[in-house]
């Protein structure tokens, strides 16, 4: 029997990068090629890339630098770069590092069984392309193999929403969405294997338009599957909340009350050179409208400081707007300037000021995360069981508003749903007992 090969992938960036990984890797399983944690033993290295902020593309061009002692002490190693800097900078990657054997694009991975066997022949293969083609199509059926409870599920790529900072729409192309019945179709095979929870993903998810009824007709429809016990989906636009989704919010039980809803800023200004399309008030009152339909809706949200002539009084807007909407959790970053977006072209701010900008900004979310964390306590919550606790005995889930809690002391099983009332609060996560006769 020949040894299996074995395939090393490390991935950058969103949970879409995170999905696409698994999906590279099941393809590589049909050309004898199992995954290793380690590169050092590896007989092919994948990074599976992000381009959203200048270091991370830096990150990749010295995280490749490292992998020239292993290439030179075994020539026949393979070394790919595949997601978003390889979509964007893919024939620059193949001049600056002579090592890299293949580059393929967020768009055409499932060619990457084809360019592998290009590159064991001794060519260097590069494949960009938007093709016709699904790429979930001409990948193979999932493997059958018994799988965690939780797991993301890609509905839809891309987007048109053109943010004036942000390079997606070029790396990741216009918005397509998967048809529902073939999201429907991965989804129970999901549940099979295990899954207890899928999160819906896509650039802008909600904006899915492969069910008559949009992505809330999508997420009933899920809501039927017996087995599938919680529905989430990442990341969405405040415009293309529609009254269907929020409704959603309210009376899909299956549908967990947390929303992750990027804002960006809190100044019209900023907002309107962003190319948002929309107010902080616009934003203020759909928020009022997802409360209503959930009051314990989870706030979760991504911040940019310091874009381009962004003032004190604007930057004061923004943590205006975070103190009207307390947010459960929240990513926050300095504007990084992206070549051929037009946020670039503009006059860009002093770096230190970013730096206090942002540091400001985290204080607030930090606290605001911390209270809505602390709120916790003495409440009942259900508890997702993922995996064993670093305590003897214990075990850790997520809450529904996606805290992490950990349990002790019970005989929990991963994949387990359980209530759970929260005991303690600690720095990043819950303490919680079992209710007994509950589970
Ligand atoms: N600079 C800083 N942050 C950015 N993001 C996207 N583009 C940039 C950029 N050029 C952030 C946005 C987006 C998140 C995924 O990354 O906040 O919502
Ligand atoms: Fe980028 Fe999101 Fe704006 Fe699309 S909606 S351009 S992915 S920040």
């Amino acid at each position: 029997m020949t040894q299996p090969k074995k395939l090393f992938i490390k991935t950058y960036g969103c949970q879409m990068n995170v999905y696409d990984s698994e999906r590279m890797a099941e393809a590589m399983g049909g050309q004898g090629y199992v995954t290793t944690d380690s590169p050092d033993d590896a007989d092919m290295i994948l990074l599976n890339t992000c381009h959203i902020r200048e270091k991370a593309a830096e990150k990749v061009y010295s995280e490749l630098g490292r992998y020239k002692g292993l290439k030179t002490a075994k020539p026949d190693l393979k070394i790919g770069v595949a997601g978003c800097v390889a979509q964007a900078e893919g024939e620059e990657i193949m001049r600056r590092q002579p090592m890299v054997d293949l580059v393929v694009g967020p768009q055409s991975y499932h060619r990457l069984p084809d360019l592998t066997a290009k590159a064991i022949a001794g060519e260097r293969a590069l494949d960009t392309d938007f093709p016709e083609e699904d790429k979930f199509e001409h990948l193979k059926a999932r493997p059958k193999a018994a799988r965690g409870p939780t797991a993301f599920l890609t509905v839809q790529e891309g987007c048109d929403k053109f943010c004036a900072f942000c390079v997606v729409p070029y790396t990741r192309g216009a918005e397509v969405s998967r048809p529902a019945n073939r999201v429907m179709t991965e989804a129970r095979d999901l549940v099979e294997r295990g899954v207890r929870e899928i999160t819906l993903l896509g650039q802008n998810v909600n904006a899915y338009h492969g069910h008559d009824g949009g992505l809330a007709g999508l997420i009933r429809e899920l809501a039927t599957i017996d087995g599938l016990e919680r529905i989430r989906f990442t990341t969405s636009h405040p415009n293309d909340m529609d009254d269907a989704l929020i409704a959603a919010h309210g009376d899909c039980d299956k549908l967990m009350p947390y929303l992750h809803l990027p804002v960006q800023a809190g100044s019209d200004k900023i907002l309107k050179r962003m190319n948002r399309s929309h107010t902080a008030e616009q934003y203020l009152k759909l928020i009022e409208r997802l409360r209503a339909a959930r009051p314990d809706l989870h706030l979760s949200g991504d911040f940019i400081v310091g874009f381009p002539e962004e003032t004190e009084a604007d930057f004061q807007d923004t943590l205006a707007l975070i103190e009207a909407v307390k947010y459960g959790s929240a990513f926050s970053f300095k504007y990084s300037e992206r070549p051929g977006t037009p946020a670039a072209e503009r006059p860009q701010m002093d770096e230190a000021e970013k730096d206090d900008r942002l540091q400001r900004l985290q204080a607030l979310l930090t606290r605001q995360q911390r209270e809505l964390q602390d709120a916790m306590v003495g409440r009942e919550v259900t508890v997702l069981f993922e995996k064993p606790g670093r305590m003897p005995g214990q075990m850790v889930g997520k809450s529904e508003y996606l805290h992490a809690v950990h349990v002790s002391g019970a005989s929990l099983a991963r994949g387990d749903l359980a209530k759970v009332r929260i005991v303690s609060s600690g720095p990043n996560s819950l303490k919680g007992e079992l209710i007994p006769g509950e589970g």
